[in-house]
């Protein structure tokens, strides 16, 4: 069975698409992301999946999307920032590539903001910050192989640093 090159992990807008694109590029490999599959698959954003089903049914289509992906996929792929809160998703990524790119509260708060295309942020965005940090920290580290440090990088550098991590 393929498998992907480095599968990219870590919270929401730590940079996994922009560095995960930077990342194939340099590796000649194709790029893929688990959250554009489950948009294509639904026709609708992800926004409107959890507002109009709920977080258990956009969670049911993400562990579908992460298995089908790690199956098929040769590049590196990147999952949904809660991806790893899914038991059988971090039971199979146990002997991938996975990369944890972290980030600190303030610099996630800084770069996300208010964001409403971003349905666990829409409230308070530096308290939801927090819960979600500390719920999800230990589960990236359980999967990570690396764990690579994005504040005051840019996506270039943070790129290169993953590369030198793998
Ligand atoms: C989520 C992260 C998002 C997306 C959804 C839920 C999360 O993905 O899957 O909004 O629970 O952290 P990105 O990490 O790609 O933004």
């Amino acid at each position: 069975m393929s498998a992907p090159a480095v599968v990219l992990i870590g919270p929401m807008g730590v940079g996994k698409s922009t560095v995960g694109r930077l990342l194939a590029e340099r590796l000649g490999v194709g790029y893929r992301d688990t959250d554009d599959d489950i948009v294509a698959g639904q026709g609708r954003p992800i926004a409107d999946i959890f507002v109009e089903e709920g977080e258990p049914v956009f969670r049911a289509l993400e562990k579908a999307a992460v298995r089908t992906a790690l199956a098929e996929h040769e590049g590196v792929l990147a999952l949904g920032g809660g991806a790893v809160l899914e038991d059988e998703t971090r039971a199979s990524l146990a002997g991938q590539c996975v990369v944890y790119l972290s980030m600190d509260v303030e610099e996630a708060v800084k770069r996300t903001g208010l964001n409403a295309a971003r349905p666990l942020l829409a409230v308070n965005p530096r308290k939801q910050w927090r819960e979600l940090m500390e719920a999800r920290r230990r589960l990236y580290e359980e999967v990570a192989t690396a764990v690579v440090a994005t504040d005051g990088r840019s996506p270039e550098e943070v790129a290169q640093a993953v590369l030198e991590a793998v």
